[in-house]
């Protein structure tokens, strides 16, 4: 049965995310976008939630899924916005303007990284953010955003 819209979350990853596995290895890994998708659904679930998971290398595009998120009541929001973290107001004043509890994920540690990474608008604009977790990032912040608005494991 199909999820109520408030059982959704939405997990939304930006530009170059789609390159996970083949992009610096060193620094990202060799898990891929459809690995990362794939935890965030498991994670998700066992909170009785559905993820909706999705990746634009568009600012604007991402800008719309976020009032889509919106417009379908989901419950939550878990982002990383990439390069647009540390450049977008626009990204910044949309999860502000649809006021959807918002996790931000960085999968490398961009504070042990260049200083252009060092400030985030989405994170300004999110309750809490991750940084330097690899992609277990994904599964801590689904965990962070239960427990913010109160979705209970279902395997305790
Ligand atoms: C990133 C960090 C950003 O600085 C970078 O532009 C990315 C990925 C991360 O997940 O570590 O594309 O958001």
């Amino acid at each position: 049965m199909a999820k109520a819209p408030s059982e959704t979350i939405y997990v939304l990853n930006g530009p170059n995310l789609n390159l996970l596995g083949i992009r610096e290895p060193e620094k990202y890994g060799s898990f891929t976008l459809a690995d990362v998708e794939r935890l965030c659904a498991e994670t998700a679930a066992q909170y009785g939630l559905k993820a909706d998971c999705r990746q634009s290398n568009h600012e604007g595009e991402l800008v719309d899924i976020i009032h889509e998120a919106h417009n379908k009541k989901a419950a939550g929001i878990v982002i990383n916005a990439a390069a647009y973290s540390h450049t977008s107001i626009a990204l910044h004043d949309a999860i502000k303007g649809v006021n959807i509890p918002t996790v931000e994920v960085h999968i490398t540690n961009v504070h042990a990284r260049e200083s252009f990474r060092h400030h985030s608008f989405t994170a300004m604009a999110a309750f809490a953010s991750l940084t330097g977790f690899g992609i277990e990032g994904y599964r801590l912040a689904i965990s962070g955003l239960a427990a913010k608005i109160g979705a209970k494991s279902k395997n305790p």
